[in-house]
């Protein structure tokens, strides 16, 4: 085994697996991500080459000379942690990643994390499903003017009575907003934004899904629009739930 596809989880390093530990405590390299707790590179050996992907492997062609280290890495037969926030097959790319290895003959494993998408509202006291109120749950990007993400099917997304989880969503959440109520979602159905879910510097907006624009909280953040949006079980009081 060379390289790792490992997930960091959302962001509380306790979060992290204890696989993927174990591989960030015998790592020769690790290529990081931004939102990666910093705390998680303490696990990694004396000597070990860190990597910040963003910094270091800067340019337009990102994602290529990410995919292009993790090779060269891997096939001098490094130890190669490749840490992804959340889960590294929830949009964050690591499908791409997966398939460069495989394409250049690199064995690679990929170590699952917990995803911000669930994490997030279960961190702000908020169960995806929940009976009665929502028995399915959909995970869709918020980037609607990138180019590179296949069109969100907003028909789809307005006619889903379920809950919805919206990542990389703020930019552009005007939008986001005059879709779904133009296909039907009611102005007054429950809407939470969790900032930085599950870290210390966590913030929860609740609100209604007319009221979503005017909240002011940037990425890292889940939008979590449906009627479970209103509950707040993080905890056993009826406050607000703090770490
Ligand atoms: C490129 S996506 C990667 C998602 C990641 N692979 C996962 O499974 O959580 C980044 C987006 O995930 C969401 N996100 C990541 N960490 C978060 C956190 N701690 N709290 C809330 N949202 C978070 C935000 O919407 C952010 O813009």
């Amino acid at each position: 085994m060379s390289v790792a596809l490992v997930g960091a989880g959302p962001g509380d390093p306790g979060l992290l697996t204890r696989r993927g530990a174990e591989l960030l405590g015998r790592a020769d390299v690790v290529i990081y991500d931004r939102l990666v707790s910093r705390e998680l590179l303490e696990l990694v050996p004396p000597g070990a080459e860190l990597i910040d992907a963003g910094k270091d492997l800067g340019g337009s062609g990102r994602q290529v000379e990410i995919n292009q280290a993790l090779v060269e890495h891997g096939l001098a037969g490094r130890n190669v942690v490749r840490l992804k926030g959340g889960d590294p097959f929830v949009f964050g790319r690591g499908g791409e990643e997966a398939e460069a290895l495989r394409k250049a003959g690199v064995d690679y494993e990929v170590v699952p994390g917990v995803s911000s998408a669930f994490a997030a509202p279960a961190a702000a006291g908020i169960p995806v499903t929940h009976r009665g109120l929502a028995t399915s749950v959909t995970v869709v990007t918020g980037r609607v003017g990138d180019a590179s993400m296949a069109d969100v099917d907003w028909d789809a997304m307005g006619r889903a009575d379920g809950t919805l989880v919206v990542l990389m969503g703020m930019a552009d959440r005007e939008r986001i907003v005059e879709e779904l109520l133009a296909r039907g979602r009611a102005a007054e159905t429950p809407v939470a934004v969790v900032q930085w879910g599950t870290t210390q510097r966590q913030q929860v907006v609740r609100s209604t899904l007319d009221g979503l624009a005017a909240i002011d909280l940037e990425n890292p953040a889940a939008i979590v629009i449906g009627p479970v949006a209103a509950l707040d079980l993080g905890t056993n009081d009826s406050g607000a739930h703090t770490r």
